[in-house]
């Protein structure tokens, strides 16, 4: 039998898995008992900052998610922080200016992050350029990595995916990671997208992110791993399955095999600074124990659910779960809960019309508005801006061009609001320094480059939290 693979685990219980399961709640303080156990596990990494980490941290937490960056490095000495990054949207909504997005990755990168984790709603290289460089350029020389946001349509064949890889590697990009984050990666899809990557790109690592929203979760880890994946990424117990990653503790049990059994496992779980040695189940146990008592103080502060049910659904309707609920209140608010199924069968109308984007925030939301729309007033007899603009080219390319008698004749788009390159359109963003100038005006003197940084990814929320912590003649103690 040939030598087993190698697999490596990137654990994501301080980002992904309470933004999955609990609203993105948990605090600092309730990961800090445990930050030292689990530097020593030997995960690839530990993911711990990201949108809606950054977000909830000013706007729930009243934590300043830089100072928590600071205090997760302190405490995470061997293994790597990794950070979610929506290339030339940063951690918002919008484009922001090169030199925004510049200045954001070189100080999250002075502030610990060891992994970039990059991506772009519509898989548009274009979008990602910018923060790419920024990140190879990094002092602290952190690992750059190129996502695949997974998606099914008619034009989303494995190739393509093949080919996006490639060019991600082109420019640079250390290692590659399919982003599943609607659970839609089916096993055996799995396995040929994997064996494709793998043959194409040589020794780059690929990575797989998936979520068990459809039930795949578990079956399509291991497919990957037969097929030779790097590393996946998984969920500590309290805070996997469901609309979560697959279980850590489960995938390593996997692959311990049996004492009473001897059957060849094509594959090892290995610690990621020491590859002789496997990654110890039991020294999960207790971390998981601590992690379940938190989980349930989320439940009870924060009156969430703490569990989704599985839905296979996912696959035919292509909505995230968390969306699906959405969309179901706006309905009933409207008072057209019987069109729940009409707004069903919308969705993949719309996403064809607007060029079959992967919906992940924020193309998700924009399609699924338009539906509603069309649901309510009659097909595009009103159009959300936004939907304009996804049409029109602001954000990027689509992944097939959108029709443009669509754009011209439908919507009634002025064919010279039609943008081709929407990096032109980036260069008019806002700047670093108009934001600091903002800051100023409102009278929060000697900003911070971090205190500019977060008042353009979340005007409104910075500003609410700068006047809580404000001190004078240094704009607030950090
Ligand atoms: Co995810």
């Amino acid at each position: 039998m040939a030598e087993p693979k190698k697999v490596k685990i990137m654990e994501t219980v301080l980002r992904d898995g309470h933004q999955s399961l609990c609203a993105t709640r948990m605090r600092y303080r309730q990961m800090e008992p445990m930050l030292a156990s689990l530097d020593e596990i030997g995960y690839k990494a530990l993911e711990a900052w990201g949108g809606a980490t950054f977000d909830t941290c000013l706007r729930f937490l009243d934590e300043d998610p830089w100072e928590r960056l600071d205090k997760l490095k302190a405490n995470l000495k061997k293994t790597p922080i990794q950070m979610l990054l929506r290339g030339q949207n940063l951690l918002g909504y919008n484009h922001y200016s090169n030199d925004v997005v510049e200045k954001f990755v070189k100080c999250a990168s002075k502030h610990g992050i060891g992994v970039f984790r990059i991506f772009d709603a519509l898989n548009d290289v274009n979008n990602l350029r910018v923060a790419i460089k920024a990140a190879l350029e990094a002092p602290e020389k952190p690992e750059v990595q190129g996502c695949l946001v997974y998606t099914i349509s008619p034009v989303h064949g494995n190739d393509v995916f093949v080919k996006l890889a490639k060019e991600l590697k082109d420019m640079g990009c250390h290692s590659i990671c399919i982003k599943d984050m609607s659970g839609l990666l089916a096993p055996y899809i799995a396995y040929d997208l994997v064996t494709k990557l793998k043959a194409e790109l040589g020794d780059t690592p690929v990575e797989l992110h998936t979520h068990c929203t459809s039930g795949f979760g578990h079956a399509t880890y291991i497919k990957a791993i037969e097929a030779g994946v790097d590393i996946i990424d998984c969920a500590l117990s309290p805070f996997s399955c469901d609309t979560s990653q697959p279980c850590t503790e489960t995938i390593l049990a996997m692959f311990e095999g049996s004492k009473h059994e001897q059957v060849d496992i094509p594959a090892v779980v290995v610690n990621a600074r020491d590859e002789s040695k496997t990654l110890d189940r039991q020294a999960l146990t207790p971390i998981a124990k601590h992690f379940l008592g938190v989980k349930k103080e989320l439940i009870e502060e924060f009156g969430l659910k703490g569990y989704f049910d599985v839905n296979p659904n996912v696959l035919d309707f292509q909505i995230p779960g968390g969306m699906l609920s959405n969309l179901t209140n706006q309905l009933k608010e409207a008072g057209m809960e019987d069109k729940y199924q009409d707004l069903l069968d919308e969705m993949p109308r719309v996403r064809k019309d607007a060029g079959y984007p992967p919906l992940v925030t924020p193309s998700s939301q924009i399609v699924g508005t338009m539906a509603t729309y069309n649901v309510a007033y009659g097909r595009y007899v009103a159009a959300p801006k936004e939907f304009k603009d996804l049409v029109r080219g602001k954000f990027g390319r689509t992944p097939v061009p959108v029709d443009r008698d669509f754009i011209t004749n439908t919507l009634k788009i002025p064919a010279d609001q039609i943008i081709e390159d929407c990096s032109v359109e980036d260069a008019k963003a806002t700047t670093f320094e108009q934001f600091k100038a903002e800051i100023i005006d409102k009278g929060f003197l000697n900003p911070t480059d971090e205190d500019v940084l977060s008042y353009a990814l979340f005007p409104q929320v910075a500003e609410e939290f700068f006047k809580k912590h404000y001190k004078p003649i240094t704009a607030y103690k950090r």
